[in-house]
């Protein structure tokens, strides 16, 4: 095998789950006893705003009482440590990546602490309830939204991950079910990119058969665990 330079890893929900933010499908997930149609839809915002904001500002207020675990710890090592690489790719929308210290990360499925213009595309840090009818500093309307990729929305800067998976040589999925695309595609295009592909997750996905090696347990002991790993081969 190539000696690993460049690293793409994708981190969901199970990776903030030792934190208690609750998962989407996992047990006492599942949106907190919403369905996803009421909550994360454009056509659920259009029709019922004050629910779909008040959805979002309840997670952002919890976001206060978490804190990084040792998985977003151990991540933002690598970060800093790597010399080669890197990108972390998250679905994840609470802020523990960057709490924990990582810098090569992108929300591609949005942020709680950012709030987006649906009249002129601005996005902006937003910490606090966000009341629908807010007005956007950029362009003066009543039209700031959470920013949150709605099922049916485009992801973010798909661009650049589709060229750090083109350009990797090792693709590292933690914590997601493997259930929501494109982000449960990126390891066929890890694999026909050649790369070798590894999945840390607490059980088997609906795509463990599509990885090189899975490896099963807390995120909390298997991020920490691979990233010595890693680091001790380089040395
Ligand atoms: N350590 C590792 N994995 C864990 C842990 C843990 N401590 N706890 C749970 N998991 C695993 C679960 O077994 C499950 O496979 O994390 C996965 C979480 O899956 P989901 O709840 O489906 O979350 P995710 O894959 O991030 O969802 C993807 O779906 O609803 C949308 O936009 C939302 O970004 C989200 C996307």
């Amino acid at each position: 095998m190539q000696p690993v330079r460049n690293i793409v890893v994708l981190t969901g929900a199970g990776v903030s789950a030792e934190s208690g933010i609750a998962t989407f499908r996992g047990p006492g997930g599942l949106w907190e006893g919403h369905r996803v149609e009421d909550v994360c839809t454009p056509a659920a915002l259009r029709a019922d705003p004050a629910l779909v904001h008040r959805f979002y500002d309840l997670r952002r207020a919890a976001l206060g009482g978490v804190a990084p675990n040792a998985a977003h710890h151990a991540l933002a090592a690598l970060d800093r440590a790597w010399p080669g690489g890197l990108l972390i790719v998250t679905q994840n929308v609470d802020d523990l990546h960057e709490r924990a210290g990582a810098t090569r990360l992108l929300h591609m499925h949005g942020a709680l602490l950012s709030a987006l213009c649906a009249a002129c595309g601005v996005r902006t840090a937003h910490a606090g309830a966000l009341p629908p009818g807010s007005r956007c500093a950029a362009c003066g309307a009543a039209a700031l939204r959470p920013d949150i990729v709605f099922f049916g929305e485009m992801p973010y800067a798909m661009d650049r991950i589709v060229d750090a998976i083109g350009g990797c040589d090792l693709f590292v999925s933690v914590g997601t079910s493997g259930a929501v695309y494109p982000a449960a595609g990126f390891v066929e295009w890890a694999n026909d990119r050649g790369a070798a592909t590894l999945e840390l997750n607490l059980e088997r996905s609906a795509g463990s058969d599509r990885f090189d090696e899975s490896r099963l347990g807390p995120a909390g002991e298997l991020v920490p665990a691979w990233v010595d790993e890693l680091l001790r081969e380089r040395r």
